[in-house]
């Protein structure tokens, strides 16, 4: 059974690759600001390692988020599924920054785009006319190695929750009260 939850957790992941309006393709990437603040922020799931348990996401080199990770690199990753009523909570360590020029050739020319930015992301503006795109990128790719898994489902007549901490290579799940 909780075999069944992570398997099940692991396929979700790994379906986003293919289906673009999968509820785990867009996902809340929580970190810690140097000054201990929360900040949280909508992502996308680029790339699922069901091995390792490795989410790839991609993001502009100059944004805070940058920062914040070099500071203290842990992160916790927010899925949600609002027609399973099933929330996924992970704790993952940032364990690989770098740019990926191939990953940015396979972006689509829009997308491209949004990392040539003139001005960083966040830096003030007078207005969107001020920005310019640029021949450099900052593109970068983030991998994050999951740590801890919160699983939560509601359902009838009882909730559905279990942990599962990564020891010594190991997934060890247990059943937790909702
Ligand atoms: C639907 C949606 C998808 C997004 N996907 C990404 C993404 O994949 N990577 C990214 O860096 N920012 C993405 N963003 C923008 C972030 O939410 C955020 O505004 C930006 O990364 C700056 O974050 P930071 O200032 O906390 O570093 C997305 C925003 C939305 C609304």
């Amino acid at each position: 059974m909780l075999d069944n939850i992570l398997a099940d957790c692991s396929t979700e992941w790994s379906k986003t690759k293919t289906n673009k309006k999968h509820p785990y393709r867009n996902f809340y990437l929580a970190t810690v600001n140097k000054e201990g603040f929360p900040e949280v922020r909508t992502v996308v799931l680029r790339k699922f390692d069901p091995n390792e348990f490795l989410f790839t996401i991609y993001t502009d080199a100059r944004t805070p988020k940058m920062a914040s990770l070099s500071a203290f690199p842990f992160a916790e990753l927010l899925f949600y599924d609002s027609r399973k009523l099933t929330q996924v909570r992970v704790r993952a360590k940032c364990i690989e920054r770098s740019k990926d020029e191939v990953a940015f050739s396979q972006q689509h020319e829009n997308a491209q785009k949004d990392y040539t930015t003139s001005h960083a992301p966040g830096q003030p503006i007078k207005s969107m006319d001020d920005i310019n795109y640029l021949n450099k990128n900052h593109f970068i790719k983030l991998i994050f190695k999951a740590e801890k898994i919160d699983f939560l489902r509601l359902m009838r007549p009882n909730h559905q929750r279990a942990v599962f901490k990564l020891q010594e290579n190991q997934w060890k799940g247990s059943f937790v009260a909702p």
